[in-house]
């Protein structure tokens, strides 16, 4: 990661591609495109399988290319766009095609591994690349480290810690870090029992008390998994030590990151808990637009608390933390294997209490097979995130 060149001339609407176009994270694209007209250009946008949401979307940004993943939503997609002048496609080299199109800067904004394709496509093509997708580098992290630094790519980080964390650096060394934090909400059940938390229904996990998200990272969030990742992307965004990684749960989600140097300084990025503001950073780096959200307001706030995170009722983060340090394949087979377990939670197949058994138990199997060296290559990656995701898939099963 590094920071980013202005990318155009004056003037000139910088031209953006959304991978995700149509998802929460689009959506707030979305909200700070429009309002900053004149500032922003959409070339392309991609989504999964709702064609009619994509077409909307493809219309209302005037984008010149939509690309969907799924056949099934492809008439829809063609459909919605009749009589307007936007090239459509469909499949996996639709997608790529789109990551690949001419731009200043890509918003990878696809849920899960499945956007490390799309995504290592526009790093191929050394774009500046506004990364929500923390399952990228999750998934692949040392590959993809090294193809962003070998095509000249750089990755912003959009996730709001990440990008709390990056604006705090200012363009100083990671290495000078001697504490990097993480906060968490602490999700819907920060208060519930162990018993309770295990038996928690669908509409309880999504009902998140701070953020709106689509329902994988909602899930996440509620079991402190998405924490676990996200210091995983951490440590490959920032090239910073597993060791010197920490997770705060703070409550009121004002503060998301902070850096602590030798001498005691530690510098926090703050703002209220709407990812228009992380967007916003992201689309107008290194110029700054308005997002459409207030500064915090800290005497309406009057108070702001942390707590160190109960890995006893929260086992998800300690798994992460585990395959964090352990290295090599584990955080490729623990994002695979969660994510296998959040499709079957939200498919009401295991109970929330399961989430974290499902990827202790497919890391274990893995462990025990020796299935989990270092993926030296995205192939190598994809390798042990498809057995992984066979494992877990099989003990659902
Ligand atoms: N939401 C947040 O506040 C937030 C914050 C930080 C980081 N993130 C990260 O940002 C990413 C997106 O999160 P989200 O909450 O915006 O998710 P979301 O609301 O579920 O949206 C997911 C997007 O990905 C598309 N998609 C799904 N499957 C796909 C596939 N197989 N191929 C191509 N596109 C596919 C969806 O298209 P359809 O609509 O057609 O299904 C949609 O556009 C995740 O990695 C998440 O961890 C999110």
């Amino acid at each position: 990661m590094k920071n980013s060149s202005r990318a155009t001339s004056a003037g000139a609407p910088k031209r953006l591609v959304l991978l995700g176009a149509t998802g929460s994270i689009g959506k707030s694209c979305a909200r700070v495109i429009l309002d900053n007209p004149g500032r922003f250009c959409v070339e392309a946008v991609v989504g999964g399988r709702d064609g009619a949401a994509l077409a909307r979307c493809a219309i209302e940004l005037g984008a010149k290319f939509a690309a969907i993943a799924d056949a099934s939503g492809y008439a829809d997609l063609k459909a919605g766009l009749a009589g307007h002048r936007i090239e459509v496609a469909c499949g996996p080299q639709a997608l790529e095609a789109a990551a690949r199109w001419p731009a200043d800067l890509v918003v990878s904004a696809i849920v899960g591994a499945v956007g490390l394709g799309p995504t290592y496509a526009a790093i191929e093509a050394g774009r500046v690349i506004a990364l929500a997708n923390k399952e990228t580098l999750v998934c692949a992290g040392a590959p993809v480290t090294r193809a962003v630094k070998r095509h000249g790519a750089t990755l912003l980080p959009l996730d709001s810690e990440h990008n709390a964390i990056f604006q705090a650096l200012g363009g100083r060394d990671p290495s000078e870090v001697v504490c990097m934090t993480i906060t968490a909400s602490g999700g819907p059940f920060r208060e519930w029992s162990a018993q309770r938390i295990a038996k928690a229904t669908r509409a309880e996990a999504l009902a998140h008390p701070k953020w709106s998200m689509g329902p994988k990272i909602s899930v996440d969030s509620a079991s402190l998994m998405n924490k676990g990742l996200e210091l995983i992307e951490a440590h490959h965004l920032f090239a910073i030590p597993a060791e010197k990684l920490a997770v705060v749960v703070h409550p009121q989600s004002i503060v998301h990151g902070l850096i602590a140097f030798a001498d005691g300084s530690t510098l926090a990025g703050l703002a209220n808990p709407d990812m228009r503001t992380a967007v916003a950073h992201c689309l107008a780096h290194p110029d700054r637009v308005a997002s459409g959200v207030a500064a915090p307001d800290l005497i309406a706030l009057s108070k702001l608390t942390f707590e160190a995170a109960d890995l006893d009722r929260f086992p998800a983060l300690r798994i992460a933390r585990e395959a964090l340090a352990e290295g090599k394949g584990a955080p490729t087979a623990l994002n695979a294997a969660n994510e296998i377990a959040v499709a079957g939670f939200l498919d009401g197949r295991i109970a929330f209490g399961a989430l974290p058994q499902v990827v202790e138990r497919t890391l274990d199997a893995m462990r025990g097979a020796g299935e989990i060296d270092m993926p030296e290559s995205i192939e190598a990656a994809l390798a042990i995130h498809h057995a992984a995701r066979d494992r877990a898939a099989a003990l659902l099963a």
